[in-house]
């Protein structure tokens, strides 16, 4: 079944148009990657699909359903949840507090500490329940973000560069948990990433999105030999020294 179609986006900021005509879909159970160049816009498709910017054309679809005109919460409460690429947390509580508000909010009338601290457990910060967010490093906080969004019970999990900045360690960490995500209790992953060779041990399926367009749709290996991807990103990254 098909869970997240996107259809014939557009956006612009002002006259500077960001996104142009970018349609996919992705399967329920599917991990899919989203890479590009830096403002080549992939935080604001995240945006636009997880309803925190509204697009100027087009249309998401998640389980078949319109979703344009609804909220953020509205979304996450369908089963759509998202961290982002510089964390939101509420750093004077504690990492418990963090995970307890969207699973408050998920089910208002039994907030489940047992839960909380599974999610906790399961992201590896069960050394940190009583800390203050404030007080967590790069790597933590990201894991806390993730605990968070998963607390909402996603069927779809949005990603945005949530492996940036982390040591190896953390990354293998992350990487593991992930798939366990995925297989074990099926959520759909979708990742906007600029660690490739993580993001290759979670999916055999890449877009690129160039100056707003979608400009690639296949393999890692088909990606790494397609000539427009090789000079609109690649070369950017794996280009000669110096030239
Ligand atoms: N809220 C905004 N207002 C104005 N311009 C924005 C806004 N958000 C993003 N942009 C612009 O849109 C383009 C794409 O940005 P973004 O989606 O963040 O790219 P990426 O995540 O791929 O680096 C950039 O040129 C950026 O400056
Ligand atoms: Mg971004």
């Amino acid at each position: 079944m098909t869970l997240l179609e996107v259809r014939d986006l557009y956006k612009s900021f002002g006259g500077n148009r960001v996104m142009e005509g970018v349609s996919f879909s992705l399967e329920e159970g599917e991990v899919l990657g989203i890479v590009g160049p830096n403002g080549s816009g992939k935080t604001t498709l995240m945006n636009v699909i997880s309803g925190i910017l509204r697009e100027d054309r087009g249309e998401v679809l998640f389980q078949g359903k319109k979703v344009s005109s609804l909220r953020p919460s509205s979304r996450a409460r369908m089963g759509m949840s998202r961290t982002f690429q510089i964390t939101r947390l509420f750093g004077n509580l504690t990492v418990l507090e963090n995970v307890l508000i969207p699973l408050h909010y998920g089910s208002p009338l039994k907030a489940d500490r047992n839960l909380a601290e599974e999610l906790i457990d399961a992201v590896g910060l069960s050394h940190k329940t009583h800390d203050m967010a404030d007080s967590l490093s790069l790597a933590q906080r990201k894991r806390l973000e993730l605990a968070r969004a998963l607390a909402l019970k996603p069927k779809l999990l949005l990603l945005d560069e949530v492996f940036a900045g982390l040591n190896p360690v953390s990354v293998r960490e992350i990487v593991e948990l992930l798939k366990r995500l995925n297989e074990e209790r099926g959520i759909t992953l979708l990742l906007v990433e600029h660690v490739l060779k993580a993001l290759f041990q979670l999916t055999r399926r890449v877009l690129v999105l160039s100056e707003g367009k979608l400009i690639f749709d296949g393999s890692p290996e088909e990606m790494a030999k397609d000539p427009v991807v090789v000079k609109a990103y690649l070369g950017e990254r794996y280009g000669r020294k110096g030239s």
